[in-house]
């Protein structure tokens, strides 16, 4: 590899600044998963087709072995591990606990990273809509019932939380005054 055949790209991953030197034609999967050590980017089929090494990119689901690093240079990228907050999951990923959506886990990341960008876009999304979401990505083993349960589900638990935020507080003293005339 010759010096002239490398370039300075900065990929913000995961709200972190990583500088990298790379190939023009070095893939942001392979930056992310070799360069970087973030090896929750699955790679399956490499060409775009089984939805594995999907991450977010500006908020939009990349396919990652489609995009070279030095395109996502300046962009916020999200990939797995920047979703749980410490040791508190996602309520996605709670989800996908709850409902057993994974057996071998290999897909779990892109359907993640697919299903937390139909959430920002749709936050009540209905079963056929989670299903079109999602139809880019392959799983070898769960048969789907339960990663589109596991969706539905997370929107479900937001949509509640909504609720419960926009509810007034119950002064419950002030309520007991003017209801007893004290
Ligand atoms: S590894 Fe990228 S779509 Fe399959
Ligand atoms: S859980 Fe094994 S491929 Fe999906």
């Amino acid at each position: 590899m010759h010096q002239e055949d490398i370039v300075i790209v900065t990929l913000k991953v995961n709200g972190v600044e990583r500088p990298l030197a790379v190939e023009p034609r070095r893939l942001l999967c392979d930056a992310l998963r070799e360069d970087l050590g973030l090896t929750g980017t699955n790679l399956g089929c490499e060409q775009g087709v089984c939805g594995s090494c999907t991450v977010l990119v500006d908020g939009e689901s990349v396919r990652s072995c489609l995009m070279f690093a030095v395109q996502a240079g300046g962009c916020e990228i999200t990939t797995v591990e920047g979703l749980a907050s410490g040791e508190t999951l996602h309520p996605l990923q709670a989800a996908f606990w709850e409902k057993q959506a994974l057996q071998c886990g290999f897909c779990t990341p892109g359907f993640l990273m697919a299903g937390v960008e139909l959430l920002r876009r749709n936050p009540e999304p209905d079963e056929a809509g989670v299903r079109a979401a999602l139809a880019g990505n392959t799983c070898r083993c769960t048969g789907y019932e339960h990663i589109v349960d596991a969706v539905l589900a997370a929107a479900d638990g937001a949509a509640r939380e909504r609720t419960f935020a926009e509810e007034p507080e119950v002064d419950v003293a002030a309520e007991v005054v003017a209801r007893e005339g004290r």
